[in-house]
């Protein structure tokens, strides 16, 4: 039957899902899938409604496209979608109870506070060490992401943070490499791919690494011993489980100098850009975007 690509929408991600979904689209027609993009955030619900789409592929990030609530929406349609369902999207999304939801597992993720503007910022950095990150809790792309360097300057890095949302997330800053690990699968047969090291200029992975330069090195698979490999693809795809994400999913890793992993967060509908990293995973254990894309597809479910 017809399959709708969703993409566009109305996060602050937007253009990244439009990169994101004109890929998959493409995929999915180049294996002779009857594929229609369909932007969220240009056309009504009642009109996805009616495009009589038998599955669709959610190619959108952030809010009202990776949180639950379009999801929320194809099951009271019974239209199935691929990727994770209400309750794990909607915990991914927010950063906050992601780690709660990993304490009480005892998976590592690095110390945080909440802070809003009638904070003490006084303790901030003492409490998390610096430098210290401040983030939005529910955006993704990196967008509002601050690194603090000094105590002075935790005031200005939260009113940075702030423009996206009224509540900061401050973390520990884990000095060590940056990687990311994609997952494909549900429950047990959820598994981890090859896993990526980022190396960005500066170590400043951000909007315009991840999406816009070439200066940012990926190596794939990352050059770390076997047993530590395994250790890190397990605490990633335990991490994953333990939110309850299905279909396909990439764990944000930060590894310290110790070889000790912690999670940051799951992105329960990962980028699928050029520069994407679950198609780069891919490719090193063999797959194709094509075949990624077909793979993630046939998982929708509702
Ligand atoms: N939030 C972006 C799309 C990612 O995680 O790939
Ligand atoms: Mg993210």
């Amino acid at each position: 039957g017809k399959v709708g690509v969703l993409y566009g929408g109305r996060s602050a991600e937007r253009d990244v899902s439009l990169m994101s979904g004109t890929g998959v689209h493409k995929a999915l027609r180049s294996q002779g899938i009857d594929a229609h993009l369909f932007d969220t955030g240009e056309r009504s619900l009642a009109e996805l409604a009616d495009e009589g789409f038998a599955r669709v592929f959610i190619a959108l990030h952030g809010r009202y496209g990776e949180d639950g609530t379009i999801q929320g929406a194809l099951e009271l349609l019974g239209i199935p979608y691929t990727g994770s369902g209400v309750l794990a999207s909607s915990l991914a999304m927010d950063k906050v109870a992601t780690k709660r939801v990993w304490i009480s597992q005892g998976i590592p993720t690095p110390d945080f506070v909440l802070l809003d503007a009638d904070s003490d910022f006084l303790p901030v950095a003492g409490t998390l060490g610096l430098p210290l990150i401040m983030k939005p809790p529910h955006e993704g792309s990196t967008l509002g992401v601050v690194k603090v360097i000094a105590a002075e300057d935790v005031r200005a890095g939260f009113a940075q943070a702030a423009q996206f949302e009224d509540v900061v997330l401050a973390e520990s800053f884990i000095t060590g490499r940056e990687l990311t690990v994609a997952i494909l699968g549900t429950g047990r047969s959820a598994h981890a791919l090859p896993v990526i090291e980022i190396v960005a200029p500066e170590g400043n992975y951000d909007y315009q690494n991840k999406y816009f330069t070439d200066d940012t090195q990926y190596i794939c698979p990352a050059e770390l011993p076997a047993d530590l490999t395994e250790r890190i693809q397990a605490v990633c795809v335990q991490a994953y489980r333990a939110l309850g994400c299905e279909g396909w999913g990439r764990a944000d890793v930060m590894l310290d100098a110790d070889n000790q992993p912690y999670l940051l967060e799951i992105n329960t509908s990962p980028g699928m850009t050029g520069h994407s990293l679950v198609p780069m995973a891919a490719r090193a254990a063999g797959m194709s975007y094509e075949a990624v894309c077909v793979e993630i597809l046939r998982g929708a479910r509702c």
